[in-house]
């Protein structure tokens, strides 16, 4: 059978960071720089290693740094040519990668993770895709977003949830999964709940901001109704597909940081400093 490859992206981009007040006011959470990249840049090349060219953000309102962000800057490239700043010439023209498209699509109102993903259905459209929240920073090997798509590859299609084991009283952070065989690092996904208690979490296997979908789940996304917090959730959908649509969770290799919170993002600073060689204490 013939397998539609992945090459798309939707990045939602339109929450509102107010984890990171002050600093999140006037700037977009996704801008926040670890060391000199902000998280929105480590996700897009993540997704452009995994072999995705049509980078899809679903923003909103005083978001628009990310836009001009992954613009040229025609003035600034011409300054930087004329003082010789080669180096600083290719990173400021290389954010994009070449044949990589940015599309942007507005989610009017903040009604949830599952309806922002449903709002870029018009660009999607039947297509699979991947979707990346740039909170979740993951630094291995290999981009997480291509150990997703070949899971996929290697089920013969379907979607695919990148899961990892966490600590029992953390269950309430995140979605929580149920599966055929949990010693499988890929493995039938059978149920989804979103933010459980401990008392009534299905597993440990936590739900990180990585996806693939079959473009079915759009049909899904657009019949839930509101879940926790009064939010169309991104993992009712997902509960919903899966007796019509396989689904799979996939344990990925990757050291994954929570830059959603100021501990999380503050790890990932001194990881990623250290690897950049800079003096940490
Ligand atoms: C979202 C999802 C949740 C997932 C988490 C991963 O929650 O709703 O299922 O586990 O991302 O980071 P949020 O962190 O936006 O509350």
């Amino acid at each position: 059978v013939h397998m539609k490859p992945v090459r798309k992206v939707v990045f939602p981009v339109n929450g509102l960071g107010t984890r990171f007040l002050p600093a999140t006011k006037a700037m977009p959470k996704e801008m926040l720089p670890v060391v000199d990249k902000p998280l929105i840049q480590y996700a897009l090349e993540e997704a452009a290693a995994a072999g995705v060219t049509e980078m899809i953000f679903v923003t909103g309102r005083h978001k628009r740094a990310i836009e001009d962000h992954f613009d040229r800057y025609p003035e600034l490239e011409r300054e930087l040519e004329m003082k010789g700043k080669e180096e600083l010439l290719e990173i400021v023209r290389g954010i994009v990668p070449p044949g990589v498209r940015c599309i942007y699509i507005r989610q009017p109102v903040p009604l949830g993770l599952g309806h922002a993903v449903l709002c870029a259905q018009p660009v999607v459209e039947d297509s699979p895709f991947a979707v990346i929240l740039a909170d979740d920073l993951i630094d291995g090997k290999v981009s997480t977003t291509l150990q997703l798509i070949r899971a996929r590859e290697e089920q013969g299609g379907g979607s695919v949830v990148a899961v990892q084991d966490v600590a029992p009283e953390e269950t309430k952070k995140y979605g929580i999964v149920s599966v055929d065989d949990q010693t499988q690092n890929t493995s039938r996904l059978r149920g989804i709940v979103e933010k459980p208690d401990p008392s009534v979490a299905p597993s440990r296997l936590a739900v990180i901001g990585r996806y693939v979908f079959e473009p079915e789940i759009f049909d899904h996304l657009a019949k839930i109704a509101p879940g926790v917090g009064g939010e169309i959730q991104l993992t009712d959908g997902i509960a919903s597909m899966l007796n019509e649509s396989p689904a799979f969770a996939h344990r990925f290799e990757g050291t994954r940081f929570d830059c959603g919170s100021k501990q999380g993002f503050l790890d990932a600073t001194i990881h990623f400093a250290r690897k950049r060689g800079f003096r940490i204490g």
